[in-house]
This record gives C-alpha cells, structure tokens and sequence, in this order.
C-alpha cells in the first residue's frame, strides 16, 4: 500500500538522522495546504474568487485568496513550537512566532495569483531555514544553501505536495481522505530538454545575452542547438517546476532594462530558493544567469533575483552565453 506522508516522515526522519521538530514543521506545512486546498477546490463557492482591495509590499494587488492563505499559513505555523519565526511575500516584515523555535519558515502562501480566478494551476511555496539566537531579519538572510527543507502544493487537477529534506525529492497526491499519499520518489530531472518556459510578451525588454538565447532556441533543428523547441508558459511558478520535475524543461524569469534597480520578478527567498533546492536535489540546475541561485548571499527579505532552472544542459548553455556577455 502506498506510504501516507507522516509515515513517510517518520520513516525518512530515521533513516537520515533529521531532527523531530522540522519534521512537526513539514507536518503542520502540509496540513494547511489541505486547507488552502479545500478553499481552492471550493472557489466561487467558499467566496475566495476577486480583489482583495489592498496592496501587498511587492507592489501588487492582492487577491482575496493570497490574504486568505498567507493568514491560514501564519495562524498554523505561529501555533507549531518549532517555529522561530515567519516571513511571507504577503507581510511587510517578518512575524514573529515561538521564541525556543529553531526554524524559521518562509513562504510565497499563493503562487500564481492571476490564475485565482481563471481556475488554472496554482500553488504554495516553502523554505525552511535553521535559527539560533535573537530573531531579526538578519536572521532570516541566510544563503539558499543554508535551508534544511523546502517544498510546494500545487492546486491542479490534483492537489500535490512535494518536498525535500535534503535527501531527494518526493511527491505526494491528496486522496479522497484527504491525505497526502506519496507517488513519486526520488525524482530526476533530464538533462537535456526540448521545452523552455519564458513571458515571450516581455522580449523586447529582455537584456541582450537571453534575447540572443531565446532566438537561437526559435531557430529550431537547422539552429546552433539542433533541436525543435516547444514553448509553454502557464504565469504559476509552483506549476512551471513541477512540469520540469515530471517531464525536464527549463524556466526562465529573467531581468529586464525597464527598472535596472530590480533584478528580475521573482522573489528570492519566497520562490527562487525553495525551487531551486527542489531542482538540485533532482539533479537539475539553477542560476540567475551568473550563478547558482543557492550561493547568492540576500541582503533583504522581498529580494528580487533572475531565475534560469530546469534541466542541466539548458540552464548551463544560457548561463554560460550570459557569462560570455559580461
Ligand atoms: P505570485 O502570484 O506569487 O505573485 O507569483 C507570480 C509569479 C510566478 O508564479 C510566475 O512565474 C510569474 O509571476 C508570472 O508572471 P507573468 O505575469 O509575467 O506571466
Ligand atoms: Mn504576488
Ligand atoms: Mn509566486
Ligand atoms: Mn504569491
């Protein structure tokens, strides 16, 4: 019979020495993206679907479902002992939890917002850090290195949960019962891939290393990279990773010249890092075009960072034709 996540917990704990109170914080984890599942599954229904009426500290507009989760993460994270402190792309600051806590949890609570209300894929990101000490947010500005843990749901046609604990990647499918069954184990990601995953619509703005790149990707099989590419682009990161988890791909969310203070979209400690740990221990790679994502050391909370993940081959072709650029 297939494992169910807590004994799988339980049993990977074990067999790898990991401490009991990060494997409380998985639990907790996983049982509020049951309940954010619950929510999703329910849209129209369980009033979750529209606006907000309120911005968050990245400059957007909230949806109803990015207050809703971001609150039901904080509430159950904040009640787990374990639990240092918090820090969300939906809240200014971080919050502060248990004062023995030895983690801290960061977290994007709902990924993929404009696909809320259009019923398309969407997701929760997680990074488990260690902590020590008096908590700051110097406490929280620790390399994607340093994580002991990180993860996703994504809200699909099923409702997944994949993690790591530093010892590969495994994934987990909600059954009837509401639990998380595991279904996959140890996933690879190819090497090399036919499939990229890029906002064609922002070309024009894009520096002129990854314009060079995407054009040699257009080129197809009579090209410099000798193959027929296909392009998917679903605007949810949590779903974009997990199809190159299943089948290979690489990502890109790169920079762009309209506002050079920014160094790209995406957030580094909410969604670059906890992917980028997920990618690496299935065997792919992940820079910001320069270098790994993990090593980059953040020097704020909300950082923006570029992001080039997927299959190895890929990602180190763009990384090295950026690197050529300067
Ligand atoms: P979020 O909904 O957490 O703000 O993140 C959305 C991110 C990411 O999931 C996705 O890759 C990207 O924004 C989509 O951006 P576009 O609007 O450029 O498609
Ligand atoms: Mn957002
Ligand atoms: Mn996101
Ligand atoms: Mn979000």
């Amino acid at each position: 019979m297939a494992q169910t996540l807590s004994a799988f917990l339980q049993e990977h704990a074990a067999a790898h020495h990991i401490d009991a109170g990060l494997i409380d914080v998985m639990n907790t984890l996983a049982a509020s993206c049951v309940a954010i599942s619950d929510k999703v599954r329910l849209g129209d229904l369980a009033g979750i679907i529209g606006e907000a009426g309120s911005d968050n500290v990245q400059g957007e507009h909230q949806k109803k479902l990015d207050v809703i989760a971001n609150d039901m993460l904080i509430s159950a994270l904040q009640n787990n002992p374990h639990v240092a402190g918090l820090a969300s792309e939906e809240e200014d600051e971080f919050v502060a939890a248990n004062q023995d806590g030895q983690y801290l949890v960061l977290f994007d609570p709902l990924d993929g917002s404009s696909n809320i209300d259009v019923n398309i894929s969407i997701g929760t990101i997680f990074s488990i850090l260690p902590h020590q000490g008096e908590l700051s947010t110097a406490s929280f500005l620790q390399a994607g290195n340093q994580q002991v843990a990180s993860g996703y749901a994504l809200y699909g046609p099923q409702t997944l949960f994949v993690l790591t604990l530093r010892h590969g990647v495994f994934v987990f499918t909600l059954n009837a019962d509401e639990e998380f069954v595991m279904t996959r184990e140890h996933n690879h990601i190819a090497a090399a891939t036919k499939e990229f995953a890029i906002n064609m619509s922002n070309q024009r703005h894009w520096q002129s290393a990854m314009q060079d790149c995407i054009a040699e990707l257009l080129q197809g099989k009579e090209g410099v990279r000798g193959k027929d590419y296909n392009m998917r682009w679903v605007a949810s990161m949590v779903a974009e990773v997990h199809r190159i988890l299943m089948r290979g791909g690489v990502f890109m969310y790169p920079k762009d010249k309209r506002d050079p203070s920014k160094a790209g979209k995406l957030r580094l400690m909410y969604e670059a890092n906890p992917m980028s740990l997920i990618v690496s221990q299935a065997g792919g790679l992940s820079t910001n075009a320069h270098q790994a994502i993990l090593d980059i050391q953040p020097e704020g909370l909300h950082q923006r960072v570029s992001v080039v993940l997927g299959s190895s081959e890929e990602v180190t072709y763009i990384t090295d034709k950026h690197i050529a650029t300067g």
